[in-house]
C-alpha cells in the first residue's frame, strides 16, 4: 500500500488546511518564538551587534526538518531588525535575469529568503555568490568577442537560505553563509507552550493536560502541533462542550488514528517492514524505502529523525536497526 503524504495528519510539511490558521499563529517577535533556545539566543545576540554596527545581519542559513519553524524564524528575524523581507525559493527561479532582478530590486539591509534554497539550479546558484561575497552582480553584456563583463554594485542585504538538510546544499553556497543554524525537534514541553499559546489566540478553550497531550503527538513539530489542535478543537465542539481536556484530547486523537507518541500507520509499516522483512536490521535506506513504497528522501527528512529521537531505530554504518525500545512500543518481542 502506498501512501500519499499529503494524506497524512502527522506529516511536517505543509498541507492545504494549515493554510486557514498558519498565518495567524506565526509568531512575530523572537520573545513568541517558543524554544529552540540555543538558536533564538545566538541569533539575539547577532541582531542586536548588526543593528548597533547598523549593519546588515550576516547570512544565515537554517535548516532542519519541515515545519519546524524556518520561514517563521526568517520573519521574525526581518522584523526584530526592522527591515523588508522578500520572500522567493529556489524552484521559484528560474533563470539568472530572475534573480538579478530580485537582487537590484532589494534596498540596504533588506533580507531576501530564499526557501528550498538546494532546489537552485547551478547558473542562478553562481550570481549568488559575488552577491553574498562582495555585494556585486556580474553581468555580461554582448556576445562572442566584443562580449564584456561589467559589475553593478548591490545594496547590502542579508541571505536568509532554508533548507531541510544542509547536506543537500553545494559546498561553495554553504561556505557563503556566516551563520548556520540547525533547527531541532521540540520537546513535548516546549510544544505545550505553543499549543497553549496558539489555542489562546484561537480563542480555544484548553486545559494544561490537554495541550500536553496533543503536544506529546506532535512529533516535535509545531506546525503538526497547531493542526492537531486544530483538529481536536473540531471534536471538542462537536461531541463535546468546547473545552479541549485531556479526555477529549486522547479521544479525538484515537480517532485520528495517531497514538500515544504520534505515530501512525506509515510509522506502523515501516518499523513492522523492518522487523518482518529485515529481521530488525540493519537495512540500507534505499532497500528500506523500495520495501514500503517511499522516496529514500522522504524517510531521511519526515520519518526517521522523530523516530530516532524517541529511540526506536538508530542508525549504524551497515543501516538503519529497530532498537530494543522500537520493538517494545509494537509489542513485537525482540530476537536474541
Ligand atoms: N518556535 C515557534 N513557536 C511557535 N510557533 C511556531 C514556532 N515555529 C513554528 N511555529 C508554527 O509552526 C508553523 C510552521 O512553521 P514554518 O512554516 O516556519 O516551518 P518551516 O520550517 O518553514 O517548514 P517548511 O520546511 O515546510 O518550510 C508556523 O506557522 C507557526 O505557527
Ligand atoms: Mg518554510
Amino acid at each position: 500500500m502506498i501512501f500519499d503524504d499529503n494524506e497524512r495528519i502527522v506529516t511536517g510539511d505543509f498541507i492545504e488546511e494549515d493554510a486557514d490558521i498558519e498565518i495567524g499563529l506565526r509568531p512575530r517577535r523572537l520573545e513568541d518564538y517558543l524554544g529552540q533556545e540555543k538558536v533564538k539566543e545566538n541569533m539575539g545576540i547577532f541582531i542586536n551587534a548588526a543593528k548597533d554596527r547598523r549593519e546588515p545581519l550576516d547570512h544565515v542559513l537554517l535548516y532542519g526538518p519541515p515545519g519546524l519553524g524556518k520561514t517563521t524564524l526568517a520573519g521574525v528575524i526581518a522584523n526584530e531588525m526592522g527591515v523588508n523581507i522578500r520572500i522567493t525559493s529556489g524552484p521559484a527561479i528560474e533563470k539568472a535575469g530572475d534573480l538579478a532582478a530580485i537582487l537590484t530590486n532589494l534596498s540596504q539591509n533588506d533580507i531576501l529568503f530564499i526557501d528550498e534554497i538546494h532546489r537552485m539550479s547551478r547558473t542562478v546558484e553562481e550570481i549568488l555568490y559575488p552577491a553574498m561575497e562582495d555585494f556585486a552582480l556580474d553581468i555580461i553584456i554582448g556576445k562572442g568577442p566584443s562580449a564584456k563583463s561589467i559589475r553593478l554594485d548591490l545594496p547590502k542585504f542579508t541571505l536568509i537560505g532554508a533548507t531541510t538538510r544542509a547536506g543537500l546544499l553545494s559546498p561553495p553556497l554553504r561556505d557563503r553563509f556566516g551563520v548556520l543554524s540547525r533547527l531541532e525537534l521540540y520537546t513535548p514541553d516546549e510544544l505545550k507552550h505553543i499549543v497553549k499559546r496558539s489555542a489562546n489566540i484561537l480563542g480555544v478553550n484548553i486545559d494544561d493536560e490537554g495541550a500536553a497531550e496533543i503536544a506529546s503527538r506532535s512529533r516535535g513539530t509545531p506546525r503538526i502541533a497547531n493542526r492537531l489542535l486544530k483538529r481536536v478543537r473540531d471534536f471538542a465542539q462537536v461531541m463535546y462542550d468546547g473545552k479541549i481536556t485531556k479526555e477529549v484530547a486522547k479521544e479525538s486523537l484515537l480517532k485520528l488514528e495517531i497514538d500515544e507518541q504520534g505515530l501512525d500507520m506509515i510509522d506502523n509499516k515501516m518499523i513492522t517492514a523492518m522487523i518482518k522483512n529485515f529481521a530488525g536490521g540493519p537495512v540500507g535506506l534505499e532497500t528500506l524505502a523500495a520495501t514500503i513504497g517511499e522516496e529514500p528522501d522522504t524517510i531521511e527528512d519526515v520519518y526517521e529523525p522523530y523516530l530516532m529521537q524517541l529511540g526506536y531505530i538508530s542508525r549504524t554504518p551497515r543501516g538503519r536497526i529497530v532498537t530494543r525500545e522500537g520493538y517494545a512500543h509494537f509489542g513485537i518481542e525482540m530476537p536474541e
